[in-house]
């Protein structure tokens, strides 16, 4: 799979949904953070609302739980059509077990790590994921300036991608936009996640276009 684009829905006006997924049809995924205001001090949505975008939407829908006790709440966000399910290493108890029950239900598990994780500790669990999701924000709000500082571990999660022969994607989440997503191309990430950059844009179909062409220029090389 080459790079992909998922918009994070976090900046559309919520009261809009529908057409504010229509703006982002011609990404691959719709990101859809949700937020249960203890693993992040924001609230935000959860199962019924994410059903509801699953069917509004015109492309598949990327959840990103920012939630405690991901063990028991994951395997829900498949029930509701969502076709990736990424929770977070530093909330959940079992990662492998959860990864297999979401894997088993036939979704894509992701791994999402915080800027202070270190990716080491699960470089021997890489097979059992199908995406890495590297926070280069702490996670909670959009809008927040990209983490330089998350670069190497970018570069060191896709060389032990690589070096295990594994085809897992890597995620790249927070302040994405077009004068940080080369730097992320270059470190490695094949799936962006931006969202203010795209749904503070004027024509998000022609911001989704300019993200494209400029990592896919690094990508290339
Ligand atoms: C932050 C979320 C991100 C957020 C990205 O906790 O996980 O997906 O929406 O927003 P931007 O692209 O504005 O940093
Ligand atoms: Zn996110």
């Amino acid at each position: 799979m080459g790079l992909q684009i998922s918009p994070s829905i976090l900046s559309a006006d919520f009261m809009h949904l529908a057409d504010e997924l229509a703006r982002i049809a011609d990404a691959d995924w719709a990101h859809v953070d949700v937020m249960d205001n203890h693993f992040v001090p924001n609230l935000t949505l959860g199962g019924p609302v994410v059903e509801a975008i699953v069917k509004a939407s015109p492309i598949p829908v990327d959840a990103h739980l920012m939630i405690c006790d991901p063990d028991r709440w994951a395997p829900g966000y498949a029930e509701a059509g969502a076709q990736s399910v990424t929770f977070h290493a530093e909330a959940a108890q079992a990662p492998v077990r959860l990864a297999r029950e979401l894997r088993a239900m036939g979704v894509r598990a992701g791994l999402g790590i915080k800027p202070a994780t270190s990716i080491e500790p699960y470089v021997d669990l890489l097979a059992e994921f199908d995406m890495v999701l590297v926070m280069t924000v702490e996670p909670g709000f959009g809008g927040q300036s990209f983490l330089d500082v998350c670069l190497p571990k970018l570069r060191r999660t896709r060389a032990a991608i690589a070096a295990a022969g594994l085809d897992v994607w890597l995620q790249v989440d927070g302040g994405v936009c077009e004068d940080t997503i080369e730097r992320c191309a270059d470190a490695g990430a094949d799936v962006f996640v931006a969202g203010s950059a795209v749904y503070g844009a004027q024509d998000a179909a022609g911001q989704i276009t300019k993200l494209r062409e400029l990592a896919a220029a690094r990508c290339a090389r």
